[in-house]
């Protein structure tokens, strides 16, 4: 079978990475793909924007591919699937009216009020004013988000009233464009985040391994807000207890809710979780796809094809599938990013000695690299994944950031403590 995977990070190289360790995958396309998945065996790039539904579906369908993966929230919230299933092709990934759920804060409160999860309390607010005089009346800290897909950029967790009214003039001011036009203000909820991908075909819903990321650009998960830096899974904090919790209180019923809407959805519904200290599950979000870069590290633990499983779900037989396996063991990775990540930073930097760290047991993924005139350069802010897998969290990192040491890469920055709070734990 051929597959073609949409979008061009670090998650799709691991997508491509983990379809093609079966030889039943004859090939894999990524559109458009990166430097990574330009040099993987038996994966191609295909220079197509990730919105242009048409030519994807005309290649998809000349070509005989058997299942599309979408990998990026923008093109499921602007209906890719929608749009190739009515061309009779075979999708993993919800449609536009699923997305909704990641694509609208607002539209994802309502659903999860009606589903009964637990999840902060919220306003929703269409004008600057009663949102300000909402802000004065709550105090502070409170969380100000643009109701619509902001690149990660439309949180703002407000630790001063004044923080709180600046994100708010801002969103309503166009900082986001019309996502910013409708605001969804929320009580801050605090404890530790994790994150719970979970597949389903619209009917069954199954947990992958609970995963934790970093999303702050600092050391002691400080600083600015990023794409995320890192990763590890499993997340010791989701025990199996509390996992039985998720499924039963949040993932089950998120997807009744969803069924009442008519809403067919087949694909990842991503639960960004923080577990309070009182150890319940509240829901932050809720994604519609695969986690960058939390997928580079359920991947690699996968112990079982990965086209069985999402057509399983593109094909509504999850029911049918073997329980999932996974390796023992654990999975880390290390984000690598270009020096001044997430403002402003170079690009065009040369990469070079990325296969003798992966002799140090790593599995480097790319993710804004490209290939210039046979050389790999630097071509995003966030560059490389570097991930392993160990008997221990301890081992996984230490092969990560050994394989990090041996890689050319003039002013790469990332950071040297990822997985503090699970090793916390274990010990
Ligand atoms: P998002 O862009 O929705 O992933 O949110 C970005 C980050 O903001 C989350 O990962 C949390 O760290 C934080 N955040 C969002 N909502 C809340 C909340 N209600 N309370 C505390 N932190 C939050
Ligand atoms: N790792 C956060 C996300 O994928 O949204």
């Amino acid at each position: 079978m051929k597959v073609l995977v949409v979008g061009s990070g670090g998650r799709e190289h691991a997508l491509a990475w983990k379809l093609l360790q079966s030889d039943r995958i004859q090939e894999v396309i990524c559109v458009p793909g990166n430097g990574g998945t330009a040099t993987l065996k038996r994966c191609r790039n295909l220079g197509l924007n990730t919105n242009d539904f048409e030519g994807i579906g005309r290649f998809a369908t000349v070509n005989n591919i058997g299942l599309i993966v979408v990998g990026p929230e923008a093109p499921l919230a602007e209906g890719i699937t929608d749009y190739l299933q009515a061309q009779n092709l075979t999708v993993f990934g919800p449609t536009q009216a699923g997305a909704q759920i990641e694509a609208s804060k607002a539209w994802a409160k309502a659903l999860m009020k009606e589903a009964k999860v637990l999840t902060a309390a919220a306003q929703v607010f269409t004008a600057a004013a009663p949102a300000i005089a909402y802000v004065q009346k709550m105090g502070a800290p409170i969380v100000v988000k643009a109701d619509g897909l902001a690149a990660g950029k439309g949180v703002t967790v407000a630790a001063t009233v004044e923080e709180a009214i600046t994100a708010i003039e801002a969103a309503f001011g166009g900082a986001f464009g019309t996502a910013g036009q409708q605001v969804v203000i929320e009580e801050c909820l605090t404890g530790q985040e994790a994150s719970v991908l979970a597949i389903t075909d619209g009917k069954t819903i199954r947990p992958l391994l609970p995963a934790q990321d970093h999303k702050r650009i600092g050391e002691g998960d400080t600083g600015a807000n990023t794409g995320g830096m890192g990763a590890y899974a499993p997340a010791p904090i989701v025990t199996s207890a509390l996992m039985e919790r998720i499924q039963q209180e949040v993932l089950e019923p998120t997807l009744a809710a969803l069924q009442q809407h008519g809403i067919d959805y087949r694909g990842v519904l991503y639960a960004g979780l923080m577990i309070t200290e009182a150890g319940d599950p509240k829901v932050i979000e809720f994604n519609c796809r695969f986690g960058d870069p939390e997928t580079q590290v359920v991947l690699p633990l996968l112990d079982m094809p990965l086209h069985e499983v999402l057509l399983a779900c593109a094909q509504q037989r999850l029911d049918q599938l073997p329980p999932l396996a996974w390796l023992p063991g654990a999975a880390a990775c290390v984000v690598v990013a270009a020096q001044g990540y997430p403002d402003r930073y170079p690009k065009g930097a040369p990469i070079g000695k990325i296969q003798e760290a992966e002799a140090k047991g790593a599995i480097v993924f790319h993710a804004g690299t490209r290939i210039k005139e046979q050389q790999l350069v630097s071509d995003g802010g966030r560059v490389l994944n570097v991930c392993a897998i160990g008997d221990t969290l301890s081992d996984a990192l230490a092969k990560a950031y050994a394989a990090i040491g041996v890689i050319q890469f003039n002013d790469m920055y990332y950071r040297r403590d990822i997985g503090h709070h699970a090793l916390a734990q274990i010990q």
